[in-house]
Formats: structure tokens, C-alpha cells, sequence
């Protein structure tokens, strides 16, 4: 088992399969123009099943696909197939716009639940957030993984300017459709020019919500980094990820491969280790895998002891969210 020397285990992996992305989120995608690492820096297929190996031997019992898209990855569906043979629950974080064409293949590799990242319900905002004109295929493809049996979760960015519009929109969709909204606390990355004055928070949401709604507080999950809430009488669900101003490091399960093979133990850490690297040179990656773990820092990656209002995300050294993965 991967324990740190915060007693915390760690048994769930986000891999991230690629670095590209077919759309072009500013908050996550710095330059509309940003290359893409050249293939043979990517994990190849065999790679990432041997590497997801090791991490299965030594306790991970859930993995994420990340991307960038994990399904614009190459060989998607075979990469899923083999994971899903591994003995672990196996999920993923996308945009939702390929879901229709790998529908048989999440089916098969037996996913339940799913994470769509979907920032306003409004077709024009959609558009000019992620530069692509894809909300009713996007709408679409949730009301089929619905249809299909998968939990959908939808995470929302609490982006200022936009949330504050759409906050009771998102929260209104959970009355007929068993759906579970995520409202994120907006994060500093490199190159999204974040500022803590644009946070939201998610207490100033909730006040907002409770002005509307007749709420009740719903138990989270161990690990949970969402705190859920439901409106009396409503199907689905909604909730807040606190992660900048209650963050919930006590309990972290997480870890991340980057698509160049780089672990990194935290979001927010700026260590990562080379394991693509030491495995292409014949050594053994279980052993740089527990050095990672042992360094991981007690919060945030060691870098926001202050309180997000003071951050100056200027002196943050870390990758910008399409490079690390989500
Ligand atoms: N702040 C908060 N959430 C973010 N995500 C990407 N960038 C940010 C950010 N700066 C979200 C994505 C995805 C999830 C993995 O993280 O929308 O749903
Ligand atoms: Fe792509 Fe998601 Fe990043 Fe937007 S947030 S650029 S959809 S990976």
C-alpha cells in the first residue's frame, strides 16, 4: 500500500492520456496555439497498461482517464479495454463531445459513472468559452449516458462572471434529471491568469442557492472532495468543491500521471517523477513511485500556506491544467 507520512493511503490514479484537447478552454488551455508534446514523448499504449500496473500492485483501486480529452487520445478504446481488465473501478473526466462514438466501449469496460466538464447551459456562452459550437451534441450525449445507466456528474467551473448567471440554472436542471452538479471554486494554474479576487467561493453560491431553494445536506462520500447538497424534491444532486477555501488535503487518496509519464503526488505540487523516463531505461518505477509518496506534502502541494486571498499565483511553479491532466 502507498501510505505517506500523513498516514493518508493512496489507491486512486488519474492518468491523463493525452495533452491535446478538440476543444479550447482559456482557463485551461493557456494559448489557443499551444503544441502538443510530439508523440514520442506520450506514453504508448503498452506503457500506460505496464505503468497502471505497477501502481495496481502497490494498492490503487480506482483509476480516472484524464486528458486534456482522453477519448482524441489514439487507440482510446483499446487503452480502455485493457485498463478495465485491471482489477480496479474505472472512470473518466471528459467534455462529453465523443461520447456518442465510444458509448459500446465505456459500456464494455463496465464504467458507472462519469464526469462531464460543462460550464454554462447557455449555447452562445458555450461557444465562446471553448471555442467550439458543440453544446447540443455535448447535451446531447449526457441525456444518452443517462438513458444508459451511467451516474453523470457535470463539473462547473465557478468561473466570475459566468457562475453567478448560470449558478440556479444548473441547480434548476437537478429537478427531472438524476443528474449531479459540481460547482468548482476557480484554481490558479500556469497561464490562467487567475486572481484571487475572481474566486467565488462557494459559501457566497450556496447563500445564493438557499435565497431560491429548500435544501438539505446529503453525507459525502470518504475521500469526497465535494461537500453535496440536494433541493427537497429534486432527482439529482448538487455540490461544492471548496478546494480554495476549505481545502480537504486531510483525507487525499490522489494521485496523477501526467501523458509524458511524470507522477505528480498533488494538483498542486510541482515535484513530479520521471517514471515513463526510468521505465524506458529498464529500471524499476516501484521504487520512484513510493519516494513520490513519501514527499508528498501535507496540503496543496506545499505551495498556498496562506489562504487563497493572499496567493499570487505569479509565484506558483506548477504546469498549466491541460498539461497536468485534470
Ligand atoms: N479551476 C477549477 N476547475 C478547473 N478545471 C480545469 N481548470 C480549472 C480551474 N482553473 C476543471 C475542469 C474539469 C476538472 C478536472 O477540473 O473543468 O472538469
Ligand atoms: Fe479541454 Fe476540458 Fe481543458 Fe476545456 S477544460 S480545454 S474541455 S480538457
Amino acid at each position: 500500500m502507498l501510505i505517506d507520512k500523513h498516514h493518508r493511503v493512496h489507491d486512486y490514479l488519474r492518468i491523463s492520456l493525452t495533452d491535446s484537447c478538440n476543444f479550447r478552454c482559456s482557463y485551461c488551455m493557456p494559448d489557443e496555439n499551444t503544441p502538443c508534446l510530439p508523440q514520442s514523448h506520450l506514453m504508448s499504449e503498452e506503457e500506460i497498461i505496464t505503468i497502471a500496473k505497477v501502481f495496481v500492485e502497490l494498492g490503487v483501486r480506482k483509476i480516472r482517464l484524464t486528458g486534456g480529452e482522453p477519448m482524441v487520445r489514439k487507440g482510446f478504446a483499446s487503452i480502455l479495454g485493457k485498463l478495465a481488465k485491471l482489477p480496479v473501478e474505472i472512470t473518466m473526466t471528459s467534455n462529453g463531445v465523443l461520447v456518442d462514438t465510444y458509448l459500446e466501449n465505456l459500456k464494455e469496460a463496465g464504467m458507472r459513472t462519469i464526469n462531464i466538464s460543462l460550464d454554462t447551459l447557455n449555447p452562445q456562452t458555450f461557444f465562446s468559452l471553448t471555442k467550439r459550437n458543440q453544446f447540443d451534441k455535448v447535451w446531447k450525449n449526457i441525456n444518452l449516458l443517462i438513458e444508459n445507466g451511467f451516474r453523470v456528474k457535470i463539473n462547473v467551473v465557478a468561473m466570475q462572471g459566468m457562475v453567478e448567471k448560470e449558478l440556479l440554472d444548473f441547480v434548476r436542471i437537478t429537478k427531472n434529471m438524476p443528474l449531479h452538479v459540481r460547482f468548482i471554486e476557480f484554481m490558479p494554474f500556469d497561464g490562467n491568469a487567475w486572481d484571487s479576487k475572481q474566486v467565488i467561493t462557494s459559501k457566497q453560491m450556496l447563500d445564493r442557492v438557499i435565497e431560491e431553494f429548500d435544501i438539505v445536506k446529503l453525507k459525502d462520500e470518504p475521500h469526497a472532495t465535494a461537500k453535496k447538497f440536494k433541493v427537497i424534491g429534486h432527482e439529482g444532486t448538487f455540490a461544492f468543491i471548496t478546494t480554495m477555501t476549505e481545502h480537504f488535503c486531510g483525507s487525499c487518496n490522489r494521485m496523477r500521471l501526467t501523458a509524458d509519464g511524470k507522477m505528480k503526488n498533488c494538483l498542486f505540487g510541482n515535484e513530479e517523477k520521471d517514471l515513463l523516463g526510468e521505465l524506458r531505461n529498464g529500471k524499476d518505477i516501484k521504487k520512484l513511485i513510493i519516494e513520490s509518496i513519501q514527499e508528498k506534502h501535507a496540503v496543496m502541494g506545499g505551495q498556498f500556506a496562506k489562504g487563497y486571498e493572499n496567493i499570487d499565483a505569479g509565484t506558483l511553479k506548477n504546469r498549466s491544467m491541460i498539461k497536468i491532466g485534470g
